[in-house]
C-alpha cells in the first residue's frame, strides 16, 4: 500500500516502481530508454494520462490501395498482430481491382441520458418536463453556441417512461449532432447543465413526489451514428488462388451464414474485423473501447449476437457489405496534440469525421474478407506463421544470418515454434 502516490515527481513514481517489482531484472537507468528524445513532447505524452512511468510504443503501419467512393487512401493502422496488415492490404488490392468500396454514412445522432427517479403522478412528471423543455435549450446555450456554429448541437430531448423495466425510472434521452468530434466532453457538460435546471425547477414546480436525478451520461451505444461499406463483383470475377468463383463465392456466403447463426463463430468473426477497424480507430486516436462495446452490442440489434458482416448472391453478383456504428471524431480529443495521430490524420487527407467513418468501416470489411477468404481456403495459419516467424526469431535473439537461413528453410514449410527452435539450436551446434 502507498499513499500520495500521484504527487510524486515521474522520477520517484519510477524509483518506487523500480525498487518494489524491477530492481532484480535490470538496473534502474534502463527505465530512460523508454522516454521521447524530445522533452517538450514527452511531457505532452505525460500529460494525457495520470502516474505515466513511460511510454508504450506500438508499431504503425500503412495498408494502401484503399478505393473509396472512387477516392484512393492508404489508411494508418496501429496494432501489434502479425498479418492483419498484409491481410487488409491484400483485400484493399483486391477490391480495388473490383469496383473499390461504396460507403454511406445514415446518420451521425449521438445519445445521452440523465437518469431520474420519479415516485410521483406520472402525467404531472411529463407536464413537468413539457414546461421546463424550452428551458433545458435555454440554459445550455453557452455550451452549445460553437456546435450549433458548425452545424450540430441538441437535436432533440425527451422523456421517456421506464417503470416498466424499474421502479420510478425515468429517462431524459437527449440526442446531439457533434459535427467532426466525438463528442463526449460536449454531451456529458449539455447533460450535467440540463440536470441542474432539472433539479431547480423540480424544487419550484413539482409539489407531489420527489424527483431524483441519480446522474448524467453519454451513451456509448451509437446505433444512429451507423455507417454501411460495401462491394460487389460477378462471382465469376471472385477466383481466388485455383479455387474458381462460384465456389469461392458461395463458400464465402455460407462461412458468413456460419457467422449469423452461431455465437461462437459470431464473436470470433466479429473479431477479426474489429482487428482492422480498432488499428485505424487507435492510429487516428479515437476510444477503440467506445467503438468496440457499440459494435458488439449492434451485433445483438436482432435479439440475438450476429456478423457484423452480410454476404450474398444474387442473379450471379456477390455482394459483401457491413454496417456498424462508429462515433469517432476528427477534431478535438487526442487529435490535434498526439504527434503520431497528427501524422494518421495527414495520411488520410485530414477527413471530416463523416469520411473517417467511411474509411474505418472499409477497414473492417476488408479485413473480415481477408480472414474468411483465408479460412475457408488455405487456413489462417500458413500467412500468420510466416508473419510469426519474425516475432520468435526475435525472441530466440537470433542473428541477421541465422534469421536468414531459418526464414529461407521455412519458406515453402508450415512454421512450427518447436521446429524453429530446433533449427535454431542446430545452427547455434546446441544439439
Ligand atoms: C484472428 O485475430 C482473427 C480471425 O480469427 C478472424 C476470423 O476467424 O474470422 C482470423
Amino acid at each position: 500500500m502507498i499513499n500520495g502516490f500521484s504527487k510524486l515527481t515521474k522520477k520517484q513514481k519510477r524509483q518506487w516502481i523500480y525498487q518494489n517489482y524491477l530492481f532484480q531484472y535490470f538496473p534502474e537507468e534502463v527505465f530512460s530508454i523508454y522516454d521521447l528524445s524530445d522533452d517538450k513532447l514527452q511531457k505532452l505524452h505525460d500529460d494525457f494520462i495520470e502516474n505515466t512511468i513511460g511510454n508504450y510504443v506500438l508499431p504503425l503501419a500503412v495498408a494502401p490501395n484503399f478505393f473509396i467512393d472512387d477516392h484512393c487512401y492508404t489508411v494508418p493502422m496501429v496494432l501489434e498482430e502479425s498479418s492483419v496488415v498484409a491481410a487488409v492490404s491484400k483485400a484493399a488490392k483486391f477490391w480495388s481491382q473490383h469496383g473499390g468500396f461504396h460507403c454511406r454514412v445514415r446518420s451521425m445522432e449521438k445519445v445521452g441520458h440523465i437518469h431520474l427517479f420519479f415516485d410521483g403522478n406520472k402525467q404531472e412528471l411529463f407536464q413537468f418536463f413539457s414546461q421546463i423543455e424550452p428551458l433545458l435549450y435555454k440554459e445550455t446555450q453557452p455550451l452549445t453556441e460553437n456546435m450549433r456554429r458548425r452545424g450540430g448541437g441538441i437535436s432533440s430531448i425527451m422523456l421517456k417512461d421506464m417503470t416498466d423495466s424499474l421502479e420510478h425510472y425515468y429517462q431524459v434521452f437527449v440526442t446531439f449532432l457533434t459535427g467532426d468530434a466525438m463528442g463526449a466532453n460536449f454531451i456529458n457538460s449539455c447533460l450535467e447543465q440540463m440536470t441542474k435546471t432539472i433539479e431547480r425547477e423540480s424544487i419550484a414546480r413539482l409539489t407531489k413526489g420527489s424527483l431524483e436525478v441519480l446522474m448524467s451520461i453519454l451513451s456509448n451505444y451509437t446505433p444512429q451514428c451507423l455507417v454501411k461499406a460495401e462491394v460487389s463483383t460477378p462471382v465469376s470475377q471472385m477466383s481466388f488462388e485455383d479455387i474458381e468463383g462460384v465456389t469461392f463465392a458461395t463458400d464465402f456466403v455460407r462461412a458468413i451464414a456460419i457467422a449469423n447463426a452461431d455465437v461462437y463463430r459470431a464473436v470470433t468473426h466479429n473479431k477479426g474485423v474489429m482487428n482492422g477497424i480498432d488499428a485505424v480507430v487507435i492510429a487516428t486516436g479515437n476510444d477503440f473501447r467506445a467503438v468496440e462495446a457499440a459494435a458488439h452490442a449492434y451485433a445483438t440489434k436482432d435479439g440475438r449476437y450476429k456478423s457484423l458482416t452480410q454476404a450474398c448472391i444474387k442473379d450471379d453478383i456477390f455482394h459483401f457489405s457491413i454496417e456498424i456504428p462508429l462515433a469517432i471524431g476528427t477534431v478535438g480529443g487526442l487529435t490535434k496534440l498526439h504527434p503520431m495521430v497528427r501524422t494518421a490524420m495527414k495520411i488520410l487527407e485530414n477527413p471530416s469525421a463523416e469520411t473517417l467513418m467511411k474509411i474505418i468501416a472499409c477497414v473492417g470489411l476488408a479485413q473480415n474478407f481477408a480472414a474468411v477468404s483465408s479460412l475457408i481456403t488455405h487456413g489462417i495459419q500458413k500467412g500468420h506463421m510466416k508473419m510469426h516467424l519474425a516475432n520468435i526469431l526475435n525472441q530466440l535473439g537470433a542473428t541477421s544470418e541465422e534469421k536468414q537461413q531459418i526464414i529461407t528453410y521455412f519458406k515453402n514449410k508450415t512454421v512450427s515454434y518447436s521446429e524453429v527452435v530446433q533449427l535454431f539450436n542446430q545452427i547455434k551446434g546446441r544439439e
